[in-house]
């Protein structure tokens, strides 16, 4: 069984409560970049005052310092979720987690939106995305943080990797044949559970569905 994050990558606050309030029910949401540095915290207070659980996706990838700054910060806001860049390394991971207390902190491995190409360019490197990061996966349960945020399509070796209490969060949820966007690595719902997500992050699908409640409540259905 997983839990449903909707992914609130609206430009602002208003857009992004119109998308809540369209599904009643709620449990998790997660504040991005976008809509996070336009508005502030504010949209936290909003998301918590509708009981919605939230998510703080910043993906911190800064020296050890300023990301434990930004971690118990964020673990002032009452919310429940925060993530790093695993490549920020293991002091990085190890300061983001002793600063966050009960707040859980989980770290991206690989971007879902990168291929083999891209990675390899960055790297200056031959570098598989699954291989890449499985082996980051490794550095992360070495920083002792709660889990990751992988693709679909390494769900099962992260949860191999980590253990059974790992939160291992995924995005790139698709359902067959539709429209993957930016997203290079997908997978459905269903698969993406039966590998070992507790979280499944989406956004697109939801958000420019004509019925996101519809979409919404089939994956919740998947996800059970
Ligand atoms: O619209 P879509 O379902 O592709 O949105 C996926 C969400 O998951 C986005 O909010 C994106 O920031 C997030 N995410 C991701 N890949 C990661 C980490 C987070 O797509 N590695």
């Amino acid at each position: 069984m997983a839990e449903v994050i909707v992914a609130l990558d609206q430009p602002t606050a208003r857009e992004a409560l119109a998308l809540v309030d369209r599904l009643p029910g709620l449990r998790w949401a997660k504040v991005g970049a976008t809509v996070f540095v336009r508005e502030g915290p504010g949209i936290v207070g909003a998301l918590r005052d509708r009981g919605v659980e939230v998510f703080l996706d910043l993906k911190w990838h800064d020296i050890p310092s300023q990301v434990a700054g930004a971690s118990a910060a964020a673990a002032a806001l009452d919310i429940r979720l925060a993530t790093v860049h695993a490549l920020g390394g293991l002091d990085m991971m190890r300061a983001a987690k002793e600063a966050a207390g009960t707040l859980r902190v989980v770290a991206v491995t690989v971007l879902t939106s990168h291929g083999p190409d891209e990675l390899g360019r960055i790297f200056g490197r031959e570098a598989g995305p699954a291989r890449e990061a499985i082996r980051l996966a490794g550095v992360v349960r070495d920083a002792g943080l709660d889990g990751v945020v992988t693709s679909p399509l390494e769900a099962a070796a992260a949860r191999a990797a980590l253990g059974p209490d790992a939160w291992i969060v995924v995005p790139g949820i698709r359902a067959a044949g539709a429209a993957a966007h930016d997203q290079r690595r997908t997978a459905g719902a269903r698969d993406a559970v039966a590998a070992g997500a507790t979280h499944l992050v989406v956004g697109r699908p939801i958000s420019g569905a004509s019925d996101p409640r519809a979409v919404y409540e089939r994956l919740c259905e998947e996800a059970a």
